[in-house]
């Protein structure tokens, strides 16, 4: 069995689309597929996306991102009753979103929002981010509340834990694993990146991956005993930042 991960398949993108058609329907039967969010805010897409991956892998472990939370073309739904709607969608399709525990190896979802943490969001970040235009929430909610809403979902620590722990989340936890290389003018966008709560759960795992998605920067850091790994596919402009690949990340 092996652990293959990637995140933010995009496919409103029909290269994006095209990619996953052309996955082997044989050569993952036996495997596991973490999808760490950001597949489409578009039903029908994302239920194509998890029935069809679903069907390639044996299994296929899920959590939303911000982009499957947008509520631009539901009438009276906010991303809250959509993200409820979304978890029911993935287990139609196929997929999951509990703890996946096999043959002593343990993988664990995360659910989680950005809560600035990372920074404040400045007066440019709020005029160019989607997510303030493209996301609803329920009047009482306040921003804090997004992320504490998330993180109350989420287990911490596992009850029988089993040799080998992997995490997976769609937010970073850290804002360490945002690269140097990134330009000042794209830092703007680092207090919408994660959440240091991510970490603290993570963490109560013990585990010796996590992997996240939503930064579209492809790396695998190991960061005080952790390996820390993205493999988003990525906007089809971004060949520099993204594999475009899978990515194996364990074997038994
Ligand atoms: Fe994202």
């Amino acid at each position: 069995m092996r652990v293959f991960a990637t995140s933010d398949l995009h496919v409103d993108y029909d290269a994006n689309a095209k990619w996953i058609d052309s996955l082997s329907a044989a050569d993952y039967q036996e495997d596991v597929l973490i999808l760490a969010g950001d597949v489409t805010h578009a039903r029908r897409l994302l239920e194509w996306c998890l029935t069809t991956l679903a069907k390639r892998f044996r299994k296929l472990l899920f959590v939303p991102g911000n982009h499957d939370l947008w509520v631009t073309r539901e009438v009276g739904e906010n991303s809250l009753q959509k993200f409820q709607r979304v978890c029911g969608m993935a287990t139609d399709c196929g997929a999951s979103m509990g703890v996946f525990q096999e043959r002593g190896l343990s993988i664990v979802p995360l659910l989680s929002w950005y809560d600035y943490s990372f920074g404040e969001p400045s007066e440019e970040l709020r005029s160019i981010w989607m997510d303030y235009r493209a996301c609803r929430w329920p009047n009482w909610f306040t921003e804090q509340d997004i992320t504490a809403y998330f993180a109350g979902l989420n287990q911490e620590g596992l009850a029988s834990p089993a040799g080998k722990v992997i995490t997976y989340s769609h937010f970073l936890p850290r804002l360490d694993l945002v690269p140097t290389f990134i330009p000042k003018a794209r830092r703007v966008l680092i207090p919408v990146l994660g959440s240091t709560v991510l970490e603290r759960q993570l963490r109560s795992f013990r585990p010796s991956i996590h992997v996240y998605g939503h930064s579209h920067i492809n790396r695998c850091v190991k960061l005080d005993g952790i390996a820390y790994v993205n493999n988003a596919f990525g906007y089809p402009s971004e060949n520099l930042i993204t594999a475009k690949n899978l990515v194996c990340i364990h074997q038994t």
